[in-house]
């Protein structure tokens, strides 16, 4: 029984922190519930730290391939953005775009402010109308879908290698359901963060200020802002690790010591034994081939792949067939 009258966003939230934290064996949190207010602006942070070239890399390619990718779109074209973020590195297509038609840009984003950060970054680009969506991913673009207009094409963008954070099958999946929403001829640019050492990558999760940890750990506090928990965040550490199997690096959060934790708006009350973790999040790295394979069993075909020498990175560019 639930003691506090609560909302669906925060039924939902209780409800996935019951369920993570009391599963047998591997105790886990879903890696979306990092992105609160507090978090998009860590995360924001994270991304000019200079162990983690992500979203440089990101950018990097974005600044000097937009004109060649627009040119690659069936027009007109609307765009819309799973996960905007600040919006910082999308200004670099919606310029290429902007020398060609009037765009509408419609950002999806499950954080508030990000979107209101995304509307403001990008206004002063000339011939643009951004119409934000604070909703899901899937939910988002369904939405965009029933507002496009007849003659227009859909160009998706799903940057900053946040499919890496769905493990490769849910990754195949989500593009599959992406693809469901699209129509022949529309498009979808995929970032993806290509394989590199493991001790890069650790430093990558891991940085020496410790902004990714308080990024991770900020998970327990918002459990805490908004479920009323007594995580005590001392007596938890960050952690990064690499899956060689997976590919990817994960995020945990380690327990110092035994201890209880109570959660009062999801009626639980949780043991951890000393060293016992958190699964936080995963970060699947990519080999360049791999995103053709993924467009191909999604519906789509993979046109062209832009890569970044500095910090191996990939823009992939796929046409739904
Ligand atoms: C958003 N996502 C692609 C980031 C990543 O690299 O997986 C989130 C992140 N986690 C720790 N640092 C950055």
């Amino acid at each position: 029984m639930l003691v506090h009258a609560i909302n669906n966003a925060a039924y939902e939230f209780a409800s996935d922190v019951r369920a993570g934290l009391t599963k047998l064996g591997q105790k886990e949190l879903s890696s979306k519930y990092l992105y609160d207010d507090v978090g998009s602006a860590l995360f924001e942070v994270i991304s000019h730290l200079p162990e983690y070239g992500l979203t440089r890399a990101d950018e990097r390619l974005l600044q000097s391939h937009a004109d060649e990718i627009v040119q690659r779109l069936d027009a007109p074209v609307a765009v819309a953005e799973l996960g905007s973020g600040s919006g910082k590195k999308t200004r670099y297509i919606l310029q290429a775009l902007s020398r060609w038609q009037r765009t509408f840009y419609y950002p999806v984003e499950i954080s508030r402010s990000a979107l209101a950060m995304c509307e403001r970054e990008l206004s002063d680009i000339d011939s643009i109308s951004i119409v934000g969506f604070e909703r899901e991913y899937l939910d988002g673009l369904l939405e965009v879908a029933a507002h496009r207009q007849r003659n227009q094409h859909l160009f998706v963008l799903f940057l900053g290698s946040t499919i890496g954070n769905f493990d490769r099958v849910a990754g195949t999946e989500f593009l599959r359901e992406v693809r469901s929403i699209l129509q022949p001829g529309d498009s979808l640019l995929l970032g993806t963060d290509l394989l590199k050492p493991e001790s890069q990558l650790l430093k990558a999760y891991n940085d020496e200020v410790g902004v990714t940890a308080a990024f991770n750990l900020n998970i327990l506090a918002r459990i805490n802002r908004e479920l009323d928990a007594n995580f005590d965040l001392k007596q938890f550490e960050h952690i990064s690790k690499i899956n060689r199997e997976a590919r990817s690096v994960e995020m945990h959060l380690q327990s110092k010591r035994r201890q209880t934790v109570r959660v009062p708006a999801a009626d639980l009350r949780v043991e951890f034994e000393e060293g016992e973790t958190i699964w936080t999040e995963s970060s699947h790295k990519y080999l360049a081939q791999e995103p053709f394979e993924m467009a191909k069993t999604a519906g789509f075909i993979c046109q062209a792949q832009w890569i970044d020498e500095q910090w191996p990175f990939a823009e992939n560019l796929f046409i739904a067939q």
